[in-house]
């Protein structure tokens, strides 16, 4: 490698670092999360802590007006005849997303994002995925635990007008857990043009639970995404790409720039996906209301949490709730972000919608002692940035195979976050074809609200987090950073599931 590069990235880094570290509001500091107070407590102070969030947040976005209302993804009818239950198409379309013009984009059934999947624990469920792009994509289920053959990785490309259908079992609790393409070396660019689209798994836990779960009245799903619009409004990903992940000033939540949401007074459960290619976000209301997690990535809390804040990184999914009849709102009531910027704007109606109280048990959960107790079998070492980036040293190299594990076998990963001179980034760390428990982060528990099933988890600077993973099923599994330019940079492994 050109040394002289490197000092000139690592300086740029350093200048940039620097500079989001001044940038950030003073309120952010006084203002702790509930989230990292266990990890604040491990001796990671207050200053380094925000200056790697920062460290993606150079670029501010900006508030949201509220003046379109929120789109609600449609939820994707099953085909009627035949045995295959959903078709879904990728495919190019011109959107209007800005009002008078149009963005080229993607879209999965339609020509930006792609609707929702409903699958009930216990059924199999048949797909007819057809790539309709002028390129190549694959169909990944990020969150299902299926075999490796329906997974949808970077070995399963489907070529321009290429069909297959892809068949398997749901096995899993319900969810909220989405999909998009896995092409390597070019995931990024497609799911930053609209590659993305949701799964919602039901189960018999789930139908009985008091959560409000009436779709686009009281139950919305927030794909969160930035985007950098170019003049012309378009995407150009070209233009915008940033090899340490791509970053935007434009929010969009499920495609709407601008979004606000019109609520009842009543409890309203949002699904929060974070879909950006790399931007770290820390959901708060600007009124300073609390509310409840409900979720993680891969199913229900044991019992609702009470936070102030939610961070999620790339792919991390949380589902909270949300009181809007006893948040005393009068005016301006926003979702927003660690920075202040206005992310989702509520209206709130006078109407008073469903008083149900929430359910206060809703899962069981467990992380047990024998899991506790486990060596840990295989060690991950995050490293790097730009285009610089490795797991183990390596880059990703679809013809070999970097761990092998035993189905049906919990074993214990541990996944360090090596720090560079500057310091370091964090790194959303994924395993594809599993839920897993994350068992420490530096030897302490995990935060309540990380006490359920993880698919993805942001991995700090010097960090060292444990996980217990088991696959259901065989074949050969990624496992990568979900920073997507660092994904398609090579930060990313293979386990071999026999
Ligand atoms: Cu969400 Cu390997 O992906
Ligand atoms: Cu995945
Ligand atoms: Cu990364």
């Amino acid at each position: 490698m050109n040394s002289n590069k490197l000092a000139l990235m690592m300086l740029g880094g350093f200048l940039i670092l620097s500079g989001c570290v001044k940038e950030e509001p003073a309120e952010v500091r006084t203002d702790q999360t509930m989230m990292n107070h266990d990890e604040m407590e491990d001796g990671m102070s207050h200053g380094e802590m925000e200056g790697h969030m920062s460290h993606d947040e150079v670029m501010q976005l900006k508030d949201s007006t509220g003046e379109n209302e929120l789109i609600v993804p449609p939820v994707l009818e099953r085909n009627i005849d035949g045995d295959v239950t959903y078709t879904v198409k990728a495919q190019k379309g011109e959107t209007q997303i800005f009002n008078g013009s149009k963005t080229k984009t993607y879209g999965y059934n339609g020509t930006f994002l792609g609707p929702m999947l409903q699958f009930t624990k216990g059924e199999t469920i048949k797909i007819r995925t057809i790539n309709e792009l002028d390129q190549e994509t694959t169909f990944h289920w990020h969150g299902l635990e299926v075999a490796a053959d329906a997974d949808g990785g970077p070995h399963d490309a489907l070529q321009p007008g290429e069909e297959r259908v892809i068949e398997f079992k749901v096995t899993q609790e319900a969810a909220t857990l989405w999909f998009h393409p896995h092409p390597h070396g070019n995931t990024a660019d497609q799911v930053y043009n609209g590659l993305a689209g949701l799964i919602f798994i039901e189960d018999e836990n789930s139908k009985h639970l008091n959560v409000p779960d009436d779709y686009g009245k009281n139950d919305f799903p927030l794909i969160i995404q930035d985007k950098l619009f170019d003049e012309n409004h378009q995407l150009n990903y070209r233009e915008a790409r940033n090899e340490d992940g791509t970053i935007g000033d434009t929010l969009l939540i499920n495609g709407t720039v601008n979004p606000k949401l019109t609520v009842e007074k009543e409890k309203v459960r949002l699904r929060i996906v974070n879909g950006s290619n790399a931007r770290n976000y820390t959901f708060k209301l600007n009124s300073g209301d609390s509310f409840v997690q409900i979720g993680t990535d891969g199913g229900f809390l044991n019992e609702p949490v009470t936070v102030q804040e939610v961070t999620l990184t790339p792919s991390e999914r949380a589902e909270i709730v949300i009181d809007f009849q006893a948040i005393d709102a009068t005016s301006d009531l926003a979702l927003v972000n660690e920075d202040g910027s206005v992310l989702l704007p509520f209206d709130i109606s006078h109407s008073n919608g469903v008083a149900s109280e929430l359910s206060t048990q809703l899962n069981d959960f467990t992380l047990t002692a024998e899991e506790k107790n486990l060596p840990v079998n295989k060690t991950v070492e995050l490293f790097g940035m730009m285009d610089h980036v490795t797991i183990n040293g390596k880059k990703f190299d679809p013809d070999r195979i970097d761990f092998t594990q035993e189905q049906g076998v919990t074993e214990v990963w541990e996944i360090y976050n090596k720090p560079d001179m500057m310091g370091g980034m964090i790194h959303p760390f994924h395993v594809h074809g599993a839920q897993f428990k994350i068992i420490s982060r530096d030897g302490a528990a995990p935060p309540e609200n990380e006490q359920g099933w993880k698919d993805s988890i942001a991995v700090h600077p010097d960090e060292t987090v444990k996980i217990a993973i088991q696959f259901k099923n065989k074949g050969l599994y990624m496992f990568h950073c979900h920073i997507l330019e660092h994904e398609d940079n090579g930060m990313m492994g293979q386990v071999l599931v026999e």
